[in-house]
This record gives C-alpha cells, structure tokens and sequence, in this order.
C-alpha cells in the first residue's frame, strides 16, 4: 500500500465528520479477532424508508439496499444489479410493487425475480434478497451463517404499539459483541458512568435471547425524576438490547432498544431508541392523552440524552480497547462469562 492511499485510509470520515483512525478500526491491533455474528441488526428506522423510497445501507462490509413499494412492502436486497452491475442505491425508483434499476431500467418485483425489461423478455436474474422485519417501527436484517434463512425472529422487541419517540446514534470502532457485552459489566457502571447497580439474578439464556436482570437508579439530565430500572434488559442475539423503563412519578412506560449493526470489520452503528407506547394512553379521556403524549416525548428525548451521555463515556473505552478473548475474571464477574458462553452460538 503506497503512502497515498495509507493517509485515504486514515483519513476516512464517518458519518457526523469525525475520522476514523485505520489503526483503531481493527480493534486496537491490526487483526479481526471477532468476525460478524448472526442475528437480526437494524438498519433503518421505518420513517427513514417510507413508500417509494429506496435507500442504501452498510451492513458488514456490503452495502444493502432498503426499498418499499407504493403498496407498503419492504424489502432489503443486494445493492447491484444482476444485469451489469449497476447500483441500485445510486438512482434505482420504486415503480408500483416493482425496484428499477436506473441502469437499463429492469424491473424486479417484491421475490427480486426480473419481470420487465424495456428491450424483450426478462432475464431470469433473481436479485439477492436479505430476510427482513419491522417491528416497533424499526428494521431489521437478518445474517446467519450457514442458511440466509432466520431460525429465530427478533420478537422479544417492543411491537407495533410503539414508535420511536427520540433516537440518538454514533459510530464505533468497535463489535457488537463487546458492545453489548457492557450490560454484563456491573463493575464498570459506578466507575465509567456514577451509577450505582446491583445484579437481581444471573443472566439466563433462552436460546438467542439472555434476559439480564439488574436494578440501576438512574439520574435522567433534566430534572425530571430519578429512575429506577428494575426489570433490566433483554438481548436477542448480539444486534439488540431491549427494555422497558417505568417513570413511576410521571406515570409513564417508555420502551427502549440499544442495537448494534456491524457496518464492517471492527465498525459499529450504534443506535439508541426510546419508544412511546400510543395504545396504553388511547383509551384515556383527550386532555389526558395529549399531557401524558408530551409528557412522554420529554421524558424520551430526556432519557435518550442520559443514554447517549453514558454511551459516550462507553465510547472512549470501546474504541482503544482490544478484545481479550482470555479475560482474567473476579469471582463477582460470572455475568460475562455466562454472556460469552450464550454469544457462541451466533458464530459459525
Ligand atoms: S445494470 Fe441494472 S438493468 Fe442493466
Ligand atoms: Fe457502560
């Protein structure tokens, strides 16, 4: 590699304009110690792919392609064309129930089976599809190892009642696995984030999920109550956390998710959603609705600060450290040894 290219690299930019170091983006050393994990990864909010649109992804070191027809499916696809390649990010139309490509204009409907070409009959290209979900207004992709075909859902998500009500992400040079890995960490919570927290039980695994039980009092960053988490998180596979926080002196349940989407080797997309749940204030008289509607909308864009806040205090450890496949463990750490037994499974 010429000196060139070296500073290209180095110099790359993510998203929000901070460089990414080339030195650091391989886990502190110049390997991959982890690859990418199975499981379901969010690549999108709903809103960001509304009917007709179509918008690119990175998603382990590929780009994906997110499109929903005019009738509301959606879709994720390989980014190229089986024609002659063309990017179908890069100028491809939703037309109808059909993806165009903005190449030779090549129709492929909702299966990724090519229907229609202005110039005869259609080849009979096939467009890799990826598996996809939506569920709580969020999108997710499947990757697996040996079969693209999911053998678990990611259903331990908030569902359809609720929406994001604040979201807040960054970029990581990172994995998900050591991401995820800090629900486990109690050790570090008063020390990296001044929050005091007590394990409740053991985490126990149910096939791809491991339900993490603890009880944290949290300070949100206004002075709008202090809360306790007591029902801790859910992990499904290594791409989501999920839990729900109960703000006793307002009254309201706000959902929140922490997903984790490898873009490529040792690059994170972290997200961070808090969800309202619209169906659990529908049947409350108007006046009460809307108090309790805004009342929730503070309280997520207040808890998502917090959340963002900690995650940024996480970051600075994250992005310098390496993966110690051997960690040397105190007796009071079984928790991630139990985490890094349940997490095999998403390796081939
Ligand atoms: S490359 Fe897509 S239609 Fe030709
Ligand atoms: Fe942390």
């Amino acid at each position: 590699m010429n000196r060139q290219s070296l500073a290209r690299l180095r110099n790359r930019v993510r998203p929000g304009g901070v460089p990414v170091r080339a030195d650091l983006a391989m886990g502190g050393g110049n390997r991959v110690p982890l690859p990418y994990p199975s499981g379901w990864f969010c690549l999108a909010l709903s809103r960001e792919v509304p009917a007709g649109a179509v918008v690119t992804r990175r998603f382990m070191g590929r780009d994906v392609v997110l499109y929903r027809t005019r009738g509301g499916v959606l879709r994720a696809v390989d980014a190229y064309c089986p024609h002659l390649g063309a990017h179908l990010g890069a100028g491809g139309k939703v037309d109808g129930e059909h993806l165009v490509c903005p190449f030779h204009y090549f129709a492929f409907d909702t299966e990724g089976s090519c229907v229609k070409t202005p110039g005869g009959a259609p080849p009979r290209a096939t467009l890799a599809q990826y598996a996809v979900r939506e569920r709580g207004k969020v999108i997710y992709v499947w990757h697996g190892h040996e079969a693209a075909e999911p053998d678990w859902e990611p259903s331990e998500t908030p569902d359809d009642r609720f929406a994001p009500a604040a979201t807040w992400s960054t970029l990581l040079a990172s994995h998900p696995q050591e991401v995820m890995e800090s629900f486990v960490d109690y050790q570090h919570q008063p020390i990296v984030h001044n929050v005091a927290l007590r394990e409740v039980v053991p985490p126990v695994a149910e096939g791809p999920l491991l339900r993490i039980s603890f009880s944290a009092a949290i300070r949100l960053s206004v002075r709008l109550a202090t809360i306790t988490v007591d029902q801790g998180v859910t992990l499904s596979g290594p791409g989501l956390a999920s839990g729900e926080v109960t703000l006793r002196q307002v009254g309201t349940t706000l959902g929140v998710l922490l997903t984790a989407t490898p873009v490529g080797p040792w690059q994170t997309h972290l997200r961070v959603v808090v969800m309202t749940d619209a169906a659990l204030r529908a049947d409350s008289p108007r006046l009460r609705k809307a108090a309790s509607r805004s009342v929730s909308a503070v309280a997520g864009q207040a808890l998502v600060r917090t959340i963002a806040h900690q995650m940024g205090q996480d970051a600075r450890i994250w992005n310098r450290k390496r993966y110690e496949p051997h960690p040397q463990l105190t007796p009071g750490e079984s928790a991630i040894d139990h985490y890094r037994r349940w997490m095999r499974q998403f390796y081939p």
